[in-house]
């Protein structure tokens, strides 16, 4: 699938799911502006259509620029992809857990689609795809913080897609079950996590959704692998 017609601003670029995603878009010929804290990961990707810029999602003003040079570069879709995951009873959840989980997964995916916003909304034919997951609906013990953050992302998604159909703005959810990354403060290819999806299993659903012609819209797309327990 070519997709050279498209600039894409990717967040959380760096390693994971993330890294998975420039990767297949550069593959089809996109143009990629990847954000991300560490950028000497990014960097280490060299190819003449990848932009790497330093991003930490909750700081305002990084976000502000993150989304101005993707503009400037022309974005036609924006990637809300970074998160991080704290899994506790909630006894235990600390101000500083509470911080970091939902200033990264909602702040974050806040603040950098209102950066690119003006420029979409100039645009009419622009995509967003955030990357929640299979829990922005269901929850678990130890998954209070977490899920909370994923419901509320799923919430800034839906009303986005809402406001958006104004001015020709497809919105999509991507929900993913486990995926085999360094989420959590894991290693890729623990043994546990065998059978689990790819993160490149994520971002071929990133090029479907990217992939489709302008009258079709891609609402959500909820990927599980196949030993993960069935649950809606
Ligand atoms: N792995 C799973 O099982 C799974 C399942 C469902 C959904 N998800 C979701 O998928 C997304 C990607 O996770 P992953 O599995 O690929 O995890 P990962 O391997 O830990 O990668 C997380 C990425 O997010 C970035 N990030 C974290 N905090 C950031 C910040 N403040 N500013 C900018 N970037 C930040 C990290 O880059 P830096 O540290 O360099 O900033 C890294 O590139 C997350 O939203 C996660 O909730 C994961």
């Amino acid at each position: 699938m070519d997709l050279s017609h498209h600039t894409v601003a990717v967040t959380g670029a760096s390693r994971g799911i993330g890294q998975a995603v420039v990767r297949a878009l550069l593959e089809r010929g996109a143009r990629v502006v990847a954000g991300a804290r560490d950028v000497s990961a990014l960097e280490a990707l060299p190819h003449p259509n990848l932009t790497a810029v330093s991003l930490d999602v909750t700081d305002p003003a990084a976000a502000r620029a993150f989304g101005a040079r993707a503009a400037e570069l022309g974005a036609s879709a924006l990637i809300n992809n970074a998160g991080v995951g704290v899994f506790k009873p909630t006894e235990e959840i600390t101000l500083e857990d509470y911080r970091r989980v939902m200033d990264t997964n909602v702040l974050g995916t806040l603040l950098v689609t209102q950066a690119l916003l003006p420029h979409f909304q100039a645009r009419r034919d622009a995509s967003v795809i955030n990357v929640t997951s299979d829990v922005s609906d269901r929850t678990f013990a130890g998954g209070a913080l977490y899920t909370a953050s994923k419901f509320a992302q799923r919430a800034l998604t839906r009303a986005l897609a809402y406001e958006g159909q104004a001015y020709g703005l497809r919105v999509t959810e991507i929900r993913p079950g486990m995926v085999d990354t360094y989420f959590a403060d894991t290693q890729q290819g623990e043994a546990h996590k065998h059978g689990w999806l790819r993160a490149e299993d994520i971002a071929q659903a990133v090029v479907y959704v990217l992939s489709q012609p302008p009258h079709l819209r891609v609402d959500e797309l909820l990927l599980h692998p196949v030993q993960q327990e069935v649950t809606f």
